[in-house]
């Protein structure tokens, strides 16, 4: 089952969380970083200063209480409660400032990594789609450069302030009295005990969270994308006691994390709580002996209680940092996935003929499981193919074979007797007007989704086109014409409806050969005749392949390629293939019925 499959690969995908810091991701990510790297170092440099203004303070305090508060002296204190003042704006300032610049670079970080990204995509062969669902490859363009977003502006940056922060401290410590430092500093080992703790313990705790998130994950798009399908096979309930158990899993993982957070968060709490009791035993004390003023002993406090605020959100930085590497990882292993080389090759035949030749044409998507099998045909300039067979035959697979969407494994296919293998693919699909099985619609409107960008065509050639398409009809039944909007993959459109605007679509690309694989829905008698009305005006003076799956479409071909389990089986007109009895005669007897059937309704 394809949906338990990919539902298995995210899982693990999703889930592999592993170090907070790789350098090697950053050697490479530093592609996207050093355009930036000047506002970056600025903005860090500024780090310094801001633990400075912080540290500044408790020993403007000190100097208070020692120089002027337990003396009863009152001149100077005005100074240091301004120079104290002065330091608190200051550090608000830098503050925003170092904040402002970093979270500005971080997102020009992110502006080009997703545009490097989205035009990586653009040229990733449909092989790659293949394998990978949508869903995931969303994930990648937005959450996971949201993270690596997150590890520049809250995760490397702050641990390189705190870093500052922490060694400031323990030197203005020791600056202050070495003997109360060194005492107050024994509480060190422990956090360093606690921290190793909960760095083995939480990492899998948050390993397990992503776990379960990407499962709940996949399991709403699913369903949400398949809700049709939930709602006609009433399977909502069973769907709902599924969600159910994904969801309470992913609230266990959860709450062993909340376990380990809250474990860190009161276990420094405690570690500080003992700091303080330290000081004001062993400094009380020096205090008594005359050997420590009280203003030192104000400051460790103060000092203290900030040494302990960057070990508390020890926590959500180290989520940060590992999710970021993970995400950064999988967003590398995106960008190695090799391109399609659009433009390599020949692009440009004089005068095309559209001569078209499938010689010895083997291919499978899966090894070992060959869809195409030795297939030859010869398509004449200006001929009218048909190709036909039953569903999974191998069809549509041929005409991405001939659009270069994969490369056959054996066998050439030959344009104008060029291999196209040397030709361009952007050649070929300029020179190919496609109109696919599934046809796809572009949120927007009516206009937009039949020039798709292409400006060239002048309003009277675009009316024409849709004219002779067919296309009119469904347009004039529209209030706002042309400009009607449609809505995401054209849903608010029958599918008969979207084959004759693909058909106005194609007539506007005017391209020399055409493809056609038409669609497998049903639609009714009038729409039909339309469809044929358009298609008559869609093949004139161009070489075409028409998939057909109605007997009326055959009717145009000058000759019938009937394929079965991938090979070429039946080739010749329709009266030549009738009485060979073979397969073509099968369908057609097939087919036939079903078309009285259809023609005894209508006239009822
Ligand atoms: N992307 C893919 N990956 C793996 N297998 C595929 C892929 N696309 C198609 N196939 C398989 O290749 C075979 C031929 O598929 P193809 O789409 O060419 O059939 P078709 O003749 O166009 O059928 P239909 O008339 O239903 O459109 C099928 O067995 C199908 O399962
Ligand atoms: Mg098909």
């Amino acid at each position: 089952m394809p949906g338990a499959h990919g539902r298995g690969s995210v899982f693990l995908e999703e889930g592999d969380l592993g170090k907070a810091y790789d350098s090697k991701i950053i050697k490479r990510l530093w592609l996207f970083i050093s355009p930036h790297k000047w506002l970056i170092i600025f903005s860090i440099s500024l780090l310094p200063l801001v633990a400075g203004l912080q540290l500044l303070q408790p020993y403007l305090i000190k100097t208070a209480i020692d120089e002027n508060i337990s003396r009863g002296k009152l001149e100077g204190l005005n100074l240091i409660a301004a120079i104290f003042f002065c330091a608190l704006i200051g550090q608000y300032l830098v503050t925003f400032l170092q904040q402002y610049l970093l979270q500005l670079s971080g997102q020009r970080i992110i502006l080009d990594l997703r545009t490097k990204l989205f035009s990586h995509m653009q040229r990733l062969p449909l092989s790659f789609f293949d394998k990978n669902p949508v869903g995931r490859v969303v994930t990648r363009l937005t959450s996971d450069v949201e993270a690596l977003n997150e590890m520049f502006t809250s995760g490397l940056a702050s641990f390189i302030g705190d870093a500052f922060m922490l060694c400031g401290i323990m030197i203005a410590m020791l600056l202050l009295n070495v003997k109360l430092a060194l005492v107050t500093l024994l509480v060190i080992p422990f956090l360093a005990v606690i921290a190793a703790f909960f760095r083995i313990k939480g990492r899998k705790a948050y390993r397990n969270i992503r776990t379960k998130t990407a499962l709940v994950n996949s399991y709403l798009e699913e369903n949400l994308s398949g809700i049709e399908i939930v709602r006609l096979f009433r399977r909502e309930k069973r769907n709902f006691n599924e969600f159910q158990n994904y969801n309470r899993e992913l609230r266990q993982a959860n709450i062993s994390s909340v376990f380990y957070d809250s474990f860190l968060y009161a276990s420094v709490e405690l570690i500080g709580s003992i700091g303080v009791a330290i000081i004001i035993w062993y400094g009380g004390g020096q205090i008594l002996q005359k050997t420590l003023t009280f203003g030192v002993l104000v400051a460790f406090l103060e000092y203290l209680q900030k040494f302990f605020v960057p070990i508390r959100d020890l926590s959500a930085k180290y989520a940060i940092m590992q999710q970021a590497m993970a995400a950064s990882e999988r967003i590398l292993k995106l960008f190695d996935e090799e391109e399609e080389d659009l433009s390599k090759g020949v692009s440009k035949v004089e005068s095309l003929k559209g001569k078209i030749e499938f010689k010895n044409i083997s291919f499978s998507y899966n090894k070992g499981e060959r869809v195409i099998k030795n297939f030859s045909l010869t398509i004449q300039p200006g001929e009218k193919v048909a190709i036909v067979g039953a569903t999974g035959a191998g069809k549509s697979t041929l005409l991405k074979l001939l659009l270069r969407f994969y490369e056959p494994d054996e066998g050439t296919i030959l344009i104008d007797d060029v291999d196209i293998s040397h030709l361009s693919r952007q050649w070929i699909r300029k020179n190919i007007g496609v109109v696919p099985q599934d046809i796809f619609l572009f949120a927007g409107n009516i206009e937009e989704n039949i020039r798709l960008s292409n400006n060239s065509v002048t309003e009277k050639e675009l009316i024409e086109n849709i004219r002779k398409a067919r296309a009119d009809r469904v347009i004039e039944k529209l209030k706002l014409g042309l400009k009607e909007s449609v809505s995401e993959r054209g849903n608010n459109f029958s599918s008969g409806e979207k084959q004759l605007l693909s058909f106005a679509r194609v007539l506007t690309f005017n391209p020399h050969i055409l493809i056609l694989d038409e669609a497998t829905s049903n639609i009714d008698a009038e729409t039909e005749h339309l469809i044929q009305e358009g298609l008559k005006e869609l093949l004139k003076g161009r070489t075409s392949i028409v998939i057909a799956h109605r007997l009326s479409t055959v009717r145009y071909a000058d000759r019938i390629a009937v394929m079965h389990h991938g090979e070429l089986r039946e080739l010749g007109s329709h009266e030549e293939l009738l009485k060979r009895k073979g397969i073509y005669y099968r369908l057609y007897r097939y087919q036939g019925g079903i078309e009285e059937m259809r023609n005894q309704r209508v006239n009822l």
